[in-house]
């Protein structure tokens, strides 16, 4: 059962700020076929596919499935006649992030206070309820094709018993003897949670959107780098990094930066109608060495670093920066994982190919060990190796 309501009067308690964003609840990205990307994120990243929204659960317009791995949670939805709203999407942008939904006390006050901050409504709180529970949604629209939903869970769709694997929301079923979770289970990839998640925004939108996420949402701003960071003799890009309130979440802001040559953030753009998105999510792991060691194995494909990175990343991150990498040097090389280092401490960090024909969506595996900046150490080797791969692409 499912209806709209308009506002709602909620009787989950208030808490003192409706912005107040407890957790991500969940990404969603829209795809052309969610049935076949569930395997690909089960056989590649190891992820649990637990849930499932279809036709066989009275959901008449789009099929959905849930997939877990740690405190991660991604939803991929496809719509089922060309006139669903994701049909139309992946048209115009092919597969990718649309929703980065945050967990909070009320959905309809954070809704309502979005509003009164400036957003755009994406769609009016909608309270879908079973015999299980309650789930409230309300979404604002964000940069380009992206949304926020806001989502509050009562009864037994509560959040701490989703986090275990109980019931996500009305009309999703239980996905029973599905193999490669299983085999997922023997053999963890060892994602934990999202760490950051990046949007791309046109030519001078930048700060645009850091003001939008501070007055709307009370982000405030972490990190800034400018094109003196992040430039190399072609491509260039500005970045400010904007942090929800608890640092819950951050939300890296990047726009393209005038270079000799095209952007590695144009070219996003290019493949994508034009339109802002996701570039990247990056998903914090405990042990990248073996992280990245399983990833590999079950072939994930990630960018390739200059041989020359491995014979100065140690003078830099543990001779200039101080920091002491525990983990085996030998195999880090290995691996080809990438290291940085600040005031704090260190990571590891290591970036896919884009998972679709579209340079549009990567993913990056990071591992915190004190450090909390983002591997700007490594910025110059990275976006040489970036525009290897763009001129590979001709798009250079
Ligand atoms: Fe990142």
């Amino acid at each position: 059962m499912s209806r709209t309501v308009l506002p709602l009067a909620s009787s989950t308690p208030k808490s003192a700020d409706p912005l107040a964003l407890i957790d991500v609840d969940h990404v969603r990205l829209y795809v052309g076929n969610a049935k076949q990307s569930a395997f690909f994120w089960a056989h590649a990243f190891g992820f649990s596919v637990e849930q499932y929204s279809d036709l066989t659960t009275g959901s008449r317009d789009e099929a959905s499935y849930l997939l877990r791995q740690g405190n991660i949670r991604l939803v991929l939805t496809t719509g089922l006649t060309k006139d669903h709203p994701a049909c139309k999407d992946v048209a115009l942008y092919g597969d990718g992030v649309k929703d980065i939904a945050f967990a909070v006390q009320d959905a309809t006050a954070t809704w309502e206070a979005a509003i009164r901050n400036g957003a755009q409504s994406a769609h009016a709180p909608i309270e879908r309820a079973d015999a299980n529970g309650v789930v409230t949604t309300a979404a604002i629209r964000t940069f380009g094709r992206c949304v926020h939903t806001f989502v509050s869970r009562r009864g037994n769709y509560a959040l701490p018993n989703v986090k275990q694997g109980g019931a996500f929301m009305p009309q999703f079923a239980p996905v029973r003897n599905f193999a490669p979770n299983a085999y997922n289970r023997a053999h963890p990839c060892g994602l934990e949670c999202v760490d950051h998640c990046v949007g791309n925004v046109e030519l001078g939108k930048m700060n645009h959107w850091v003001q939008w996420y501070s007055d709307v949402l009370g982000f405030k701003l972490f990190k800034h780098f400018d094109d003196k960071d992040i430039s190399t003799e072609y491509s260039a890009l500005m970045s400010k990094v904007m942090d929800s309130g608890a640092g819950l979440i951050k939300i890296p802001i990047n726009e393209p930066a005038t270079g000799k040559r095209k952007s590695q953030v144009q070219e996003y753009l290019d493949f994508h109608d034009q339109t802002p998105g996701v570039q990247h999510l990056a998903f914090r792991c405990n042990d990248a060495l073996e992280t990245v060691a399983e990833l590999r194995a079950r072939g994930v494909d990630f960018l390739r670093l200059p041989d020359t990175y491995y014979e100065k990343v140690w003078d830099r991150v543990e001779g200039e920066m101080h920091a002491h990498v525990a983990e085996d040097h030998d195999r880090i090389k290995e691996l080809g994982l990438l290291v940085d280092a600040d005031d704090e401490g260190y990571l590891l960090q290591l970036f896919t190919m884009p998972l679709q024909d579209r340079p549009t969506l990567f993913i990056e595996i990071i591992c915190r060990r004190g450090s909390q900046s983002f591997g700007k150490g490594n910025f110059r080797a990275l976006f040489e190796s970036l525009e290897l791969e763009q001129e590979r692409r001709g798009n250079l």
